[in-house]
């Protein structure tokens, strides 16, 4: 019987409908296992501009910190688009990244076979299944390094630089050599070493760590030929270790081979258990208020949180059975649906999941 207490960010678009879909599957999980989950609205994103005049509030970063963990639903939208930069929803993202020292992000892209169809590659390419990990350095890089504008050679230029320490590299790299433990023992450190001496200083420190890790195989792939090579044969790889820029766009790619994006979930972690998790889908304004989201992404992303901030194997699996099972039946978001399955909104969804476990 354990009590634990959570941030629930749901931000904006179709954030609020997929996290109480997740918290209605918890609390099925409280119910089941005898666990004490609360749960804390604090704001932020769009929805916290409108309300407070700041994307990121600072009461919300103190309910954060207090918590035992974060669930995030999306942030931002077109409502948002004409907000000054350092204002943006956006903003708020990267703002609790940085503040809750979340440097390393896990987005698992993972095949069912229910769904096998959705994946857009041909059958072959994918058969037996998918299941890699991409682990994303998430507070360092060009997305926090120094930026501005100043006179260059043809007048005004503007600039973003990207700077990593000894120290970043190898947290992150450590956190990659401990997941590949739990699984395939392959890391794949994707870089540009031919150009950047910054991917350099990653090999550098790749090559100190791997003595600690000899069970686990190491090695370095440019980051073009990564994005080819997930294309062409996404099953040679086992867990994939980059930067900050570099892990956005490749954790985009690896999530359509999966068929929807509406199906993943990710974590950010720091040194402790506490962590942040979030689908990696946006806040699809589009389709807000519909009832028409996956809320499946947001549910596994609370699987993932059971199972690396609360240690909760057991719970973090009887939730992924359920979302194996729902899909098994043929039970379908429009994202996911094809002829001959079971059309369901998103709290039909989430019910299902729920009465599942
Ligand atoms: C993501 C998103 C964010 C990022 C944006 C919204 C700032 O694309 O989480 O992948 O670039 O990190
Ligand atoms: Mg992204």
């Amino acid at each position: 019987m354990g009590e634990y207490k959570i941030a629930v960010i749901q931000g904006d678009g179709i954030g609020p409908e997929v996290t109480q879909e997740a918290v209605n599957v918890l609390k099925a999980i409280g119910k089941k296992f005898q666990h004490n989950f609360t749960f804390e609205y604090p704001l932020a994103g769009g929805c916290a501009i409108d309300a407070c005049g700041e994307c990121l509030p600072k009461e919300t970063l103190e309910i954060c910190k207090q918590a035992d963990s974060v669930m995030l639903g999306a942030v931002g939208g077109p409502k948002w688009d004409n907000v000054p930069n350092a204002q943006r929803p956006e903003k708020a993202l990267l703002g609790l990244r940085a503040e809750l020292e979340l440097f390393s992000n896990l987005r698992p892209a993972k095949i069912y076979d229910a769904l096998a169809d959705a994946c857009p590659l041909k059958a072959e390419i994918v058969e037996g299944g998918l299941d890699l990990l991409i682990v994303r350095e998430l507070t360092g890089g060009i997305y926090f390094g120094e930026r501005g504008y100043r006179q260059g050679k043809y007048g005004e230029e503007a600039y973003d630089v990207e700077t990593y320490s000894e120290v970043e590299i190898k947290r992150i790299l450590k956190n990659a050599f401990e997941v590949a433990m739990q699984r395939d023992k392959k890391v794949c450190c994707v870089d540009k070493a031919n150009v950047l001496e910054t991917s350099r200083l990653w090999r550098k420190v790749g090559e100190e760590m791997k003595n600690d890790y000899p069970q686990v195989e190491l090695t370095y792939m440019y980051v073009d030929n990564a994005a080819m090579q997930l294309v062409r044969n996404p099953k040679q790889f086992d867990v994939m270790v980059t930067s900050n820029m570099f892990g956005d766009i490749l954790s985009d790619e690896a999530s359509m081979i999966t068929g929807s994006i509406g199906l993943l979930p990710s974590a950010s972690l720091g040194e402790g258990t506490f962590g942040m998790y979030e689908p990696i889908h946006g806040s699809a304004p589009d389709i807000a208020g519909q009832n028409k989201a996956n809320p499946i992404a947001a549910i596994l992303s609370v699987a993932m949180m059971l199972k690396y901030s609360f240690h909760l194997e057991k719970e973090a699996e009887a939730i992924e059975t359920a979302v194996k099972t729902i899909l098994e039946k043929g039970m379908r978001t429009p994202d996911i649906f094809s002829q001959g399955t079971n059309l369901l909104g998103t709290k039909e969804m989430g019910r299902a999941i729920a009465d599942c476990i």
